[in-house]
């Protein structure tokens, strides 16, 4: 069988310790032969890498491991870039949920204006690693899952069309997860069959059925329009205060359109009152802070935990499972599996009456040679209409990067569904133009 070498691009975020121990956790039918870190923060990278070496030569010592700053060393003799990195780091996530609130409007990670201001900050910096791939390793796929993803997806089909990057999120996998709960499945939702369109964090299933082709959309309607997606919370203690939320909201997101089940980031855009109101009361601690106080302070503490030791037993890592669509991807390009999975592509007619340069969220069929499309057909005025707003937005920022026009960039944010008026959305770019010097390019 087959044995991949992988380069984690990021190699300091906080879910690397929790993709290796995935990665660990599938060797019998995703075989690593090497795993390589890059980042181009040395000191942070270093933390996670210490801990990743014990954990390694103690669970897996044919895996080859090593971390690094140089491109050269990271990207040569690789099969894949798993890349998850998060330019301005949360320090920059920070000012992005902050400067939007100071004139009404919600700050999110990858929604809205701060959304924006990341893709802003994104796009040169996965170019840049899709460059280093193409030099050093020609034939290796990027499989990249750094956001904001719709922007990241849309700036390198305009910028590198031919390059062999696949963009994934996991949101739709974690609420699938969430929906086999609601419905007992024993295999999870791998027992589930969907179809589902949109854009990235924007997108509703049109269909789920079990492997018999039941249809098994009534069951988890009824549930969503009373509970959103909060499933068992006796058994979901870890997760934050902030998901549940987001979770609950789910029930009057499906309100409007009871056809379709929806993706949770749509709250966002259909209650973006709501969002601003509930997150004001605490303006000073947004997301950010909670992750940082949180995952971030957890994760570093139990690398360091592992280095001062100097063992990985009893360790605080945590698999992160629901990545493993992550592994689903590698494999099935890997060994031609003509595995169906969700990806975001260009729309090119799979969703037939939309912009066909769209990057959309759809079925796609996953091979050796890459992904086809499964076609959506005709989708309603409803969600069409918010897609072209929101995709246009996504395009206006790619323009407004590749020309460096401060117009464009205006005009995205002005277009987004959040933003309430042309004078708002221009303060908000005013003072993420400063918040953001040493990351955009200058705007004329
Ligand atoms: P993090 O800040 O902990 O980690 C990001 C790492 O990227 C840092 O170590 C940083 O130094 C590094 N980095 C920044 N710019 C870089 C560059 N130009 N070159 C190389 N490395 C660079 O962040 P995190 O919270 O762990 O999240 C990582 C990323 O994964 C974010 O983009 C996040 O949004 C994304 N994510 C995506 C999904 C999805 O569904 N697509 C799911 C989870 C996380
Ligand atoms: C989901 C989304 C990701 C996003 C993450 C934010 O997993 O699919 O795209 O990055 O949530 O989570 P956080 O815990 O950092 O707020
Ligand atoms: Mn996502």
């Amino acid at each position: 069988m087959k044995k991949s070498s992988i380069v984690i691009a990021g190699g300091g975020s906080t879910f690397t310790p929790g993709i290796v121990m995935m990665l660990l956790e599938h060797l019998n039918r995703f075989p690593i032969r090497e795993i390589k870190f890059y980042d181009n923060d040395a000191s942070r990278q270093e933390k996670i890498a210490k801990a990743c070496a014990i954990l390694l030569k103690e669970r897996a010592p044919e895996i080859q491991f090593s971390y690094t700053i140089d491109p050269k060393e990271a990207f040569t003799n690789i099969d894949f870039v798993m890349a998850h990195i998060r330019v301005g780091k949360y320090a920059m996530r920070e000012k992005d949920e902050k400067i939007p609130m100071k004139y009404g409007v919600f700050g999110q990670e990858t929604c809205g204006p701060g959304g924006i201001a990341y893709g802003m900050r994104s796009i040169g910096a996965i170019i840049e690693i899709i460059d280093f791939m193409e030099k050093y390793s020609p034939n290796a796929w990027m499989l990249n899952y750094s956001n904001p993803a719709a922007i990241v997806a849309e700036a390198t089909r305009c910028i590198r069309p031919n390059t062999k990057i696949i963009n994934i999120c996991d949101m739709p996998v974690g609420i699938e997860d969430r929906m086999a709960e609601i419905l007992n499945l024993p295999n999870g939702r791998k027992d589930m069959d969907i179809r589902y369109y949109g854009l990235n964090h924007f997108g509703w299933w049109t269909d789920i059925r079990d492997k018999q082709g039941n249809d098994l959309m009534p069951k988890i309607k009824e549930h969503v329009a009373k509970y959103g997606y909060i499933v068992n919370p006796q058994q979901h203690g870890e997760t934050e205060a902030s998901w549940n939320d987001t979770y609950a909201k789910a029930k009057d997101v499906y309100a409007i359109d009871p056809d379709t089940l929806p993706n949770t980031y749509l709250k966002y855009y259909l209650f973006p009152d709501y969002v601003f109101a509930h997150d004001n009361q605490h303006p000073e601690h947004t997301r950010a802070n909670e992750v940082m106080e949180h995952r971030e302070k957890n994760v570093f503490a139990a690398a360091k935990q592992i280095v001062d030791k100097n063992t990985s037993n009893g360790c605080d890592f945590h698999s992160d499972e629901h990545a493993s669509y992550i592994v689903d991807l590698a494999e099935a390009i890997t060994f031609n599996k003509k595995a169906r999975m969700l990806l975001i592509v260009e729309n090119n007619g799979a969703i037939s009456n939309f912009d066909p340069t769209a990057m959309v969220e759809i079925p796609c069929i996953v091979g050796a040679n890459g992904y086809e499309r499964v076609c959506v057909g005709k989708i309603p005025q409803f969600q069409k209409g918010l897609m072209e707003q929101q995709v246009s937005v996504e395009k206006l920022v790619v323009d407004a990067w590749i020309s460096n026009s401060y117009q464009k960039l205006w005009q995205a944010i002005s277009l987004s569904k959040t933003v309430p008026s042309v004078s708002i959305a221009k303060k908000i770019l005013d003072d993420l133009i400063t918040a953001n010097k040493d990351y955009w390019p200058t705007l004329k």
